[in-house]
């Protein structure tokens, strides 16, 4: 029995002010009828940066309960002449307790390699922001039976930088290439395999337990098979998470 689970929201470039209202406001209805269990859930959400000030005081404000919010991405440096780029400490002026580090689209999209994922974790962990570092392979790496040495060549980068005790502080994230965005959701055998191979290295490496999350096409028809799976602790939601109804419907399917 697992004695919590962690829901995370990723909105990727999606929503505007007026989306960001009206689904606190759709949250706000809806949280109140999460059942006592739901007390064992960790919920959070990762808007665009430029809205984390506007859903922080919107949480104040109307004493919304039960979220945390999350930055998705962060500088791998603290402070400086780094233009675009957003610091640990800008993210927690806005009440940031989490960052997703290295998602995919990251990696793919923006270049960033195991060794400047590797520096986001340090420097975010040094702030005091726990990072959800993601990782996954692509579908050509699974055709060729390399997932698992992919997402664990990822994960040892990480853990060369920042060593085993830290490495227990984050939470990492599996999230195959193939499955994000795509509707092809990875079964919840698949992902297990995934996360089985992990939890193993993780143990071989003397790392001690740290949440294992799943994303790729989470919904709220596949979510409960998911989070069953033993070595599934939570899961990441991209697209389901955009509409605050699903979301709210993955956060029960455990109750
Ligand atoms: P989808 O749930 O839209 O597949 O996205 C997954 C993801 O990338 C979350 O970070």
């Amino acid at each position: 029995m697992k004695s919590k689970h962690w829901i995370v929201g990723n909105w990727k470039m999606n929503g505007s002010r007026q989306a960001v209202q009206q689904w606190l406001a759709e949250w706000q209805l809806g949280c109140n009828k999460l059942t006592a269990s739901a007390s064992r859930l960790e919920i959070l959400v990762c808007p665009p940066a430029i809205y984390l000030p506007f859903f922080a005081e919107q949480i104040t404000t109307n004493n919304i309960s039960r979220l945390k919010l999350v930055g998705q991405n962060v500088s791998a440096y603290l402070q400086g002449a780094y233009t675009g780029e957003l610091s640990a400490a800008m993210l927690q002026d806005y009440q940031c307790s989490h960052v997703l580090i290295g998602h995919s689209e990251r990696r793919q999209l923006f270049a960033e390699t195991d060794e400047v994922v590797a520096q986001k974790v340090a420097t975010a962990q040094a702030q005091g922001l726990r990072p959800i570092l993601c990782v996954g392979e692509t579908q050509a790496q699974r055709e060729q039976q390399a997932t698992e040495s992919v997402v664990t060549a990822q994960l040892d980068s990480v853990l060369k930088r920042i060593g085993a005790e830290k490495l227990a502080q984050a939470i990492i994230a599996y999230e195959p290439i193939w499955a994000i965005g795509t509707g092809l959701s990875a079964t919840p055998e698949q992902a297990q395999a995934v996360h089985a191979s992990i939890r193993a290295w993780l143990g071989n490496k003397r790392v001690g337990f740290t949440p294992l999350l799943y994303g790729g096409s989470v919904s709220p028809d596949n979510a409960a098979a998911v989070l069953r799976q033993p070595d599934i602790d939570g899961v990441l939601v991209g697209g389901a998470s955009l509409v605050a109804d699903s979301f709210l419907k993955i956060c029960a399917v455990l109750t």
